[in-house]
């Protein structure tokens, strides 16, 4: 055997490429800036990449928002039903986590719902909440375009979804006839017996919480079908619907995000998701939302940019790499969600791989000598990329059970420092792209000072990304204009109730 020859030049030059220089992050931030101006404007909105959807939110919390919520969370990697109860300078959460297999991933969209819903029945047996009248907020964490603060159409899958039969179609309409299709949760069928069909539900009308599932027919029988006729009877004579779950809101989980933050700080108007996806909203002058037709009156509003999608019409491209086209080819969507699949957690092992597996077949790496494991796509996690960063300056401690579960336990110790290298590149560049994007938003709102919430398990579990940002924002914002990244408390959760609270407190107003 020959000496090793140390490899970790060749690969320092090789990883060039996904170095990002402060010139070329003000070259995106010029872009990007067009691209906010272009999704906000009347004439220009349709042919955008960059979408900025108003969301209708239009006040902040308060602080003084209380009482118990619900709440759904679906858009990350989990879906989870959580009970939250707002207190004075406090609050308490139960929540749970309940899997999306992957057939419902990608199968149809009433699939997908009637999961929600048989979910959120089985949450509420669970807490007793079964009887109870709540107010829900939805965060629903991909594209909406909204037509009201309960409306949201569907305008594009992203991270790894895509159900049939939702695009284009109102979200929240999905959810309601999901819970109306089990009949279970739907109705309190008080007053319906004012209705003609009132023969067929002479039972129900002594107990107001009366449930569709108790009533009994003249043939004793209620199939599926008959619950949706009582439930379309009930909303025709009620003049509305009178469910137990009330849709208060549909939220992003950027706009969850902002909110929780700002409930406690009102600086915070900027909300940042780094998580399986990227995106973020922000607080934007109303006569800036060429597009909203709300209440008039209200001088700010909320808006989601989206901003995942920026790079999909070539817009990236001057900096995008080899191993950025690779993970972009082989997804579900080519051709969309481009900086999205330069940051977020959904692909950011995926990146490392790639470019580990380069570096195996160069020789530089591992002996040229890879691992099936490590050949496969999807293998290299993106939390690998955190505890491997985690390891102390010198120590390889958590790399070197990374590469063992990688089947490379021949790995060397010039190797680590490789694979270690391959990592700070590309968690580093997805540092800078959202600094990019939050320093053009703190530029664009030109106030002296915002605090930015931030949710999502790469920011959270990523041992440098708030220190990268830190120093880039500060290097990229205009002289005068400061900031700071404030971690959300479970922002999907919280912020969810949070909306729903401001929604019933301006309903009762
Ligand atoms: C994707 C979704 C977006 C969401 C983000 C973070 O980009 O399209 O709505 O906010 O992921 O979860």
């Amino acid at each position: 055997m020959g000496m090793a020859i140390n490899q970790l030049p060749r690969i320092r030059e090789e990883c060039e490429v996904l170095h990002l220089s402060e010139k070329q992050c003000r070259e995106i931030m010029s872009r990007l800036h067009n691209d906010l101006v272009k999704g906000l404007g009347k004439d220009s909105h349709a042919n955008s990449i960059v979408k900025c959807w108003i969301t209708y939110i239009q006040d902040l919390p308060n602080g003084k928002e209380r009482g118990k919520f619900l709440a759904l969370d679906l858009g990350g990697t989990n879906f989870r039903v959580l009970i939250i109860n707002l207190g004075e300078n406090h609050f308490d959460m139960q929540s749970k986590i309940y899997a999306i297999p992957n057939h419902i991933m990608t199968g149809t969209g009433i699939a997908l719902f009637d999961h929600i819903a048989e979910c959120l029945a089985n949450f509420m047996k669970e807490h007793d909440v079964y009887e109870e009248r709540l107010a829900l907020g939805f965060t629903f964490s991909f594209p909406l375009k909204q037509l009201g603060l309960t409306k949201g159409i569907l305008q594009r899958w992203t991270k790894g979804f895509s159900c049939s039969g939702v695009v284009g179609e109102d979200v929240v309409q999905g959810l309601k006839d999901a819970i109306a299709r089990r009949g279970d949760l739907a109705l309190s069928v008080m007053g319906i017996l004012n209705d003609a069909t009132g023969t067929l539900l002479s039972c129900a009308h002594k107990n107001p919480h009366c449930r569709i599932g108790i009533i009994i027919g003249s043939t004793g029988l209620i199939d599926r079908s008959y619950s949706i006729s009582i439930r379309n009877a009930a909303s025709s004579c009620l003049g509305t619907q009178d469910v137990q779950i009330d849709i208060c809101a549909i939220l992003n989980d950027t706009t969850g995000t902002l909110m929780s933050c700002a409930w406690k700080n009102h600086n915070c108007k900027i909300g940042l998701i780094v998580g399986t996806g990227s995106n973020a909203c922000y607080v934007e002058k109303t006569e800036n939302c060429e597009l909203f037709d709300g209440e008039p009156g209200k001088s700010e509003l909320l808006i989601n940019t989206e901003w995942g999608a920026f790079g999909d019409d070539g817009t990236l491209d001057f900096i995008r790499t080899e191993f950025d086209r690779d993970v972009d080819n082989n997804s579900i969507n080519p051709g969309k969600q481009i900086q999205e699949k330069m940051i977020s957690g959904m692909y950011m092992g995926e990146l490392v791989r790639l470019a580990l597996v380069k570096f195996t077949r160069m020789g530089l790496l591992f002996g040229g000598r890879g691992s099936d494991m490590l050949y496969e796509r999807g293998s290299f996690y993106t939390k690998y990329v955190s505890e491997i960063e985690s390891d102390k300056p010198g120590d390889y401690t958590s790399c070197m059970e990374v590469l063992e579960e990688l089947g490379l336990s021949h790995a060397t110790e010039a190797d680590m420092a490789g694979v270690r290298h391959v990592c700070e590149c590309v968690s580093r560049r997805a540092a800078y792209l959202v600094s990019a994007g939050i320093a053009t938003l703190l530029n664009k709102m030109a106030e002296p000072r915002v605090t930015v919430g931030i949710d999502g398990s790469v920011y959270r579990f990523h041992p440098h990304f708030h220190a990268l940002m830190c120093e880039r924002i500060t290097q990229l914002v205009r002289p005068g204009i400061q900031f700071d990244l404030m971690l959300s408390e479970d922002g999907s959760g919280r912020g969810a109730a949070l909306v729903a609270a401001v929604a019933c407190r301006q309903r009762e107003a």
